[in-house]
């Protein structure tokens, strides 16, 4: 593989800062610096560091965002901006995707991917991964409206919803509901067959990763290798 490449799939830099970085005798290879970006490297056997860090390859990129408002859950979008409108140019030439959807007004945790076997899985509807939503509500909700939603609802098309747990907070408004499907604005719609309407919705975990608290709304990492063990599982 070329040392440019390694340096862009692994998003450690664009193509033009790996080439001005080499220029600045500041990539090392085995040690040494490289005098060419197009060297041929080995990522499994040679050691790469990328001004002052060592550059591990990774076949994939997993990456939470914590997602703000107006912002649209797809690559491209003629419109509004899209999530990956977050991320730093290094990342743009990955392929990266947003794995699941949130709405444009709906807020928290994505996962962005450039793994398509692993977004499969963990979108299949028989692999029952569950994502967390705190919510608000216009009126109250009783505790019969809650038990028709945990029994699953008919929507205003005639799907029938499975069984979504609601824990509703003390002031009847708000708490935290937990799906184990994915239709379009469901939540939503499942809000409106109980003729209640959302005014505020987050995603606060999917699957095993919960929402940090030190990650602010439009702000992103890749995921620690624990975090994408426990994806990987929950894929299983
Ligand atoms: N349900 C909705 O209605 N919207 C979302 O963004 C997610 C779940």
């Amino acid at each position: 593989m070329r040392l440019d490449k390694l340096l862009t799939v692994t998003a450690t830099a664009t193509r033009s800062e790996a080439a001005r970085a080499v220029r600045a005798r500041r990539v090392l290879v085995n040690g040494v610096p490289a005098t060419n970006a197009a060297m041929q490297i080995d990522p499994q056997v040679d050691a790469v560091v990328y001004c002052g860090t060592p550059v591990s390859y990774r076949a994939h990129h997993y990456i939470m965002l914590n997602k703000p408002q107006g912002y649209v859950s797809a690559t491209e979008d003629g419109k509004d901006p899209t999530v990956l409108e977050l991320l730093p140019q290094k990342y743009t030439a990955l392929g990266l995707f947003p794995c699941g959807r949130l709405d444009k007004n709906t807020l928290g945790l994505m996962l962005l991917t450039d793994d398509g076997e692993l977004a499969h899985r963990l979108l299949s509807p028989r692999r029952h991964v569950a994502k967390r939503y705190y919510f608000r509500v216009k009126f109250p909700l009783t505790a019969a409206e809650c038990e028709r939603f945990r029994a699953g609802l008919v929507l205003e098309d005639g799907y029938e919803t499975k069984p979504a747990d609601i824990a509703l907070h003390e002031d009847m408004h708000s708490g935290v509901i937990t799906l184990i499907e994915g239709k379009y604005h469901q939540i939503k719609r499942m809000m409106q067959a109980l003729h209640n309407q959302i005014t505020h919705l987050e995603r606060i975990s999917f699957g095993p990763l919960s929402l940090p608290a030190d990650l602010a709304r439009g702000e992103w990492r890749e995921l620690t290798a624990a975090e994408e063990a426990a994806l990987q599982a929950a894929a299983e």
